[in-house]
């Protein structure tokens, strides 16, 4: 993607001009005292830049978002309230429409519901960079109806990424971790192309352990990627994990459940046990990579983070990674979770609102939402 994303600079005075803004404020939320809360505001903080400069150039600012995944219809604990709660006290004066996946006609890109959203406003600006990789009617619909534009943080998220892959400063090392190797091959393949190191923890790594011919025990393994690992493998600049930290299969982990110790297994875990995060010299070898990175892009945690037990590893890389003067880019809802355990989300240079839209912009280049911006009719 080498054209840029329009900017609503070239708009002009924004006094008594009426602007949707799609923003993604899919967030976790809790019970607390009786009432749902929001518990990790990152992605509204993240948007207050933009609302405060268009609510300064004179605009009344309207803001949508999908919330969970209600299936176009009325789910009571979907309802955005809480994350508009949280909306208000950062930022008064923008308001929050109820959750477009209330109706089938947003995740159906329907075209009708998309026009209704921007009836009676005068543009529309996508902040929504969580949500760029979904083609739903919010997304699309607006920029083939009315002056459209790129938010602050979309067009830097963008940036940073497509930069960090164009030209990247080297060694570039891509640390890729996460449950399933399914979700985490494409990615892995384009970085193998772009990075001088990818290093591979989490449940996907043991697919990869199995393609070397090691046992796995009952770890989370995909046989139908035995093979296309073993081709990442033979390219001689992936590395994977040497040792893990695992439990007997019929064992509980999670949260809240720290009763048995874990166990210490080298490169092979025996039938009836599971790996559940990457063990002491496998961490120990992946942060001297990272020690050498000028450039890293990281995405999946190493094991079961919240599990006290298997949290070292995760956090023995996001320590590195924060440690590190490269230029360190994190993306995915798992890792960024994890630099806030850690206390670290401030010393990496750039943290990414998106998961699954991250993942596919590195993968592929562009997203359907960044498409639809550039491809507006009224650029
Ligand atoms: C996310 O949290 O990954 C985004 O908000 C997209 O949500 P979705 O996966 O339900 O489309
Ligand atoms: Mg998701």
């Amino acid at each position: 993607m080498s054209e840029s994303l329009p900017s609503y600079d070239r708009w002009g005075s924004l006094k008594g001009k009426r602007i949707l803004v799609r923003v993604d404020f899919n967030t976790p939320v809790a019970e607390i005292d009786g009432r749902l809360e929001v518990t990790d505001d990152f992605r509204i903080r993240a948007t207050l830049p933009l609302f405060e400069e268009l609510l300064s150039r004179g605009a009344t600012v309207v803001a949508c978002t999908h919330f969970g995944r209600p299936n176009g219809q009325v789910v009571e604990k979907y309802r955005v309230e809480p994350v508009r709660r949280r909306l208000n006290e950062l930022c008064r004066d923008v308001e929050l429409l109820e959750n477009l996946r209330f109706d089938p006609g947003e995740e159906a890109n329907d075209a009708t519901f998309g026009a209704s959203l921007v009836d009676g406003f005068d543009y529309f600006v996508n902040e929504a960079f969580g949500a760029s990789h979904r083609a739903h009617a919010s997304i699309m619909v607006p920029p083939t109806l009315v002056p459209s534009a790129a938010g602050l943080n979309l067009a830097r998220e963008t940036s940073t990424i497509l930069g960090l892959l164009e030209s990247p400063q080297r060694p570039f090392v891509a640390i890729i971790g996460g449950a399933k190797v399914a979700d985490k091959l494409a990615i892995t393949k384009v970085l193998c192309e772009k990075a001088d190191t990818v290093i591979v923890g989490g449940g996907m790594a043991y697919t990869f352990q199995a393609a070397l011919g090691h046992g796995v025990g009952s770890s989370l393994f995909d046989a139908s990627y035995v093979e296309q690992c073993a081709q990442l493998l033979a390219a001689g600049n992936v590395v994977i994990p040497s040792d893990a930290w695992g439990l007997p299969s019929t064992s509980a982990f999670g949260t809240n459940s720290v009763d048995e110790p874990a166990t210490l297994f080298g490169a092979d875990i025996p039938d009836g046990f599971a790996g559940l995060d990457i063990g002491p010299a496998s961490a120990e070898q992946f942060c001297d990579v990272i020690a050498n990175a000028a450039t890293i892009l990281w995405n999946g945690p190493m094991g079961v983070f919240e599990d006290e037990r298997f949290s070292s590893g995760t956090e023995a890389v996001a320590r590195a990674v924060a440690k590190s003067d490269a230029v360190s880019v994190v993306g995915g809802g798992d890792s960024v979770a994890a630099l806030q355990v850690f206390g670290l989300e401030g010393d990496v240079s750039f943290v990414s609102t998106g998961g699954g839209a991250s993942l596919e912009l590195v993968e592929l280049g562009d997203l359907p939402g960044l498409r639809a911006l550039r491809e507006s009719p009224f650029n």
